[in-house]
């Protein structure tokens, strides 16, 4: 898949594109069922809430590990999303970061504080903000149910630095002062909802500014990201790196594979295999 002139400039005037419907109902029920095998799983790549649903699911990429998933795999190689990673990050050579399912549970699920995806990820090594992310909706997302926040322009800020909260929710988060916070989205564009129904992707810019609040409704709002970073951009070594589920040392460049494995074998009659 190829951007146009027209949407290579929106990114980087915006610092994201919304892609409505690119992944066909079938193929998310595909990734539907591997949200649903892989929950039961006992590893440290799954993240809960502190009242024990699912909050994250790390590293869905990749063909080995505990979470390791066919058709996410598929996925994150399908050229839907790494061709347009491509073409915005003007490279190749690219490898993941990291890929993480953000399940956000009906009623239970809580916020992600506003913040910068580098700021943080600058402390992992990472030398400069080449990064971009993808995420597919894997259920219809909408303002009641957490949908994700980003405001338009923010990347051009740059990165603000972050501190740490390990109070809101079961997971640190990197967040930025209050004050600051409330001085920018004051000054900035409103932030746009990426509401929608499944199957649409957002690809963003790691220095653009986002969040998402509780899930208040009855329905989930699960959600896939994967990170595209260069190999040329890969982190610099750093005291205690954090784990490879969340800063990968895959640095094999990427190529656009078949994406097949997105969609359900089909019924023994309808392939003629009686
Ligand atoms: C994130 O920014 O890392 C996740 C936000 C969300 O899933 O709502
Ligand atoms: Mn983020």
């Amino acid at each position: 898949m190829q951007l146009t002139e027209q949407q290579r400039a929106e990114f980087h005037e915006k610092g994201f594109l919304i892609f409505p419907e690119l992944f066909t109902p079938a193929e998310v029920e595909v990734l539907r069922d591997e949200i649903r095998r892989l929950g039961p799983v006992e590893t440290d790549h799954i993240v809960r809430e502190r009242t024990g649903g699912i909050r994250t699911i790390f590293r869905v990429h990749e063909d080995d590990g505990p979470t390791q998933s066919a058709p996410f795999r598929a996925l994150s190689r399908s050229s839907r999303l790494l061709a347009p990673a491509m073409q915005l990050l003007g490279d190749d050579d690219l490898y993941i970061y990291h890929s993480k399912v953000n399940t956000k549970v009906a009623i239970e699920g809580t916020v992600w504080l506003w913040h910068q995806d580098y700021g943080y990820w600058y402390w992992d090594g990472v030398p400069a903000p080449n990064l971009v992310t993808s995420t597919v909706l894997l259920d219809e997302a909408t303002e009641q149910n957490g949908c994700l926040y980003i405001v338009p322009g923010s990347h051009k800020l740059g990165r603000q630095e972050p501190y740490a909260d390990e109070e809101t929710t079961s997971y640190k988060q990197w967040t930025i002062e209050r004050e600051r916070l409330v001085e920018l989205l004051d000054q900035l564009p409103k932030p746009v909802a990426l509401a929608g129904p499944p199957g649409t992707v957002a690809v963003f810019h790691c220095n653009v500014l986002h969040a998402s609040g509780h899930n208040l409704s009855p329905k989930n709002r699960w959600q896939i990201y994967v990170v595209y970073n260069q190999v040329a951009n890969r982190p610099n070594d750093v005291e205690n790196p954090r784990p490879d589920y969340v800063r990968s040392v895959n640095f094999e460049p990427l190529r656009i594979e078949d994406d097949t494995a997105l969609r359900a074998p089909l019924p023994v009659e309808a392939a003629g295999l009686r």
